[in-house]
């Protein structure tokens, strides 16, 4: 296999770029609305609402905001960034702050509002001071968003729990401003409208911000201008087909075609790589909900995959046969097995999230099992992605 990729892990989504190109503006104002709290933490409540399609940076911009300020462990102004991926109940979301700050809280058994004391009474003893990033917020849970929003809403801006300090600014990434709309009148006018619009990528700026991960991420001379060129069309929102404006299609879009044209052993990536990495995007499972899982949960999906994969002729495999490939899997990573309780729960979740598809075994067939399928992506590049989000959580 010839070698197109120096750097695999510059092409994972979560790898922070050198730099934000086209984002000039929404990081000065983002950094506007923050500086009160920035430079002289404690006098004021700083707040920003940031929304934006996916892929356009907003995430990125506030992990870039972290670095630029040296938000770290000496600062004064801790970062702490809570996505709602994963973390869908206000409870959750104030364990995840806590955990980051490295404070103790039992694992379960208070109320949200006993969590949320401990963090109040944690912040106070040890002084400390947050810039709150609330990522996905949208993702919450429907039942829970409102009071999650307005309770980090009132904490920021109401100093009395914190001895008339201000300790915490607040940033809530939304895709879109209907999440907003859904604050009481009281939350929605403390807010304010400190809003910064993310839009989603043209062409030429998704050129660009492919140009500086390829320039990082391959070797030189295994990528044209046209190749580069042919995925920012494909992804532009003023491209031919009318795009996502989405730089983490454009971004895994490129990786694929890597990794194509290395399968090839080609010597470069040529355009039926980018043709075939299209194809897969054009379809899709979040890689960020894949990231978000339990290992066991990705091993079992390698499972299903690979159980798949070795049986091509036909769409679905029973349960039996993927919890026998999930104990080969987890011999090849290191890891024991769970139980099939639990592994019939990831399952579930797999299922409700969209990434399988399951029915029960038709009659015929001794016992009922359940068969389970993938239609959306296609196997190889799934396991790509599954495999590579493995290595980097069991490393
Ligand atoms: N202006 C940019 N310059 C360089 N890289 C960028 C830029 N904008 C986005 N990216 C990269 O594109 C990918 C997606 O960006 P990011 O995760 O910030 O999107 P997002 O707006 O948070 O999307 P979502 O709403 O789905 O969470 C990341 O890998 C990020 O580093
Ligand atoms: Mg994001």
């Amino acid at each position: 296999m010839r070698s197109i990729i120096r750097d695999e892990r510059v092409l994972m989504p979560d790898h922070p770029p050198k730099r934000l190109v086209h984002r000039e503006d929404q990081l000065r104002r983002i950094s506007g609305y923050l500086s009160g709290f920035l430079e002289n933490p404690g006098s004021s409540f700083s707040r920003a609402v940031i929304y934006g399609p996916p892929g356009t940076g907003k995430t990125a911009s506030l992990r870039y905001i972290a670095r630029m300020y040296a938000l770290d462990g000496h600062n004064k102004v801790r970062y702490v960034h809570v996505s709602c991926y994963s973390n869908r109940s206000y409870t959750s979301i104030i364990k995840s702050a806590a955990a980051q700050l490295g404070m103790y809280m039992p694992p379960r058994g208070l109320s949200a509002y006993e969590y949320i004391d401990l963090f109040v009474a944690g912040l106070n003893a040890r002084d400390l001071y947050v810039l709150f990033v609330l990522d996905d917020a949208h993702r919450i849970f429907d039942e829970q968003r409102h009071e999650a929003l307005a309770g980090l809403i009132r904490l920021g801006a109401e100093p009395s729990s914190f001895g008339g300090k201000y300790r915490l600014a607040l940033v809530i990434i939304v895709n879109d401003l209907s999440t907003l709309e859904e604050l009481d009148k009281s939350a929605r006018s403390i807010l304010g409208n400190p809003i910064v619009r993310f839009p989603p990528y043209t062409s030429s700026e998704i050129y660009d911000i492919l140009m500086d991960r390829a320039e990082d991420a391959l070797h030189r001379g295994t990528y044209s201008d046209d190749i580069i060129e042919m995925i920012s069309s494909f992804v532009g929102v003023d491209g031919a087909d009318g795009g996502s404006g989405d730089a983490r299609i454009a971004i895994d879009v490129l990786w694929k075609a890597a990794k194509y044209a290395e399968m090839d052993g080609a010597h470069a990536i040529y355009p039926e790589h980018v043709r075939r990495a299209i194809r897969d995007a054009s379809i899709g499972i979040r890689v960020e909900e894949l990231a978000s899982y339990y290992p066991h949960q990705l091993l079992l999906l390698l499972a299903i995959i690979r159980a798949l994969k070795r049986r091509p002729t036909i769409a679905y495999v029973p349960f039996g046969n993927v919890e026998e490939e999930y104990k080969m899997v987890c011999d090849e990573f290191g890891e024991k097995p769970r139980v099939h309780s639990l592994l019939w729960e990831f399952l579930q979740e797999l299922k409700k999230s969209g990434v399988v598809e399951t029915k029960p075994s038709g009659k015929g067939r001794r016992g009922r099992t359940t068969l389970i399928s993938i239609s959306r992506e296609s196997l190889d590049s799934l396991e790509n992605v599954v495999t590579s989000i493995l290595r980097s959580k069991l490393r």
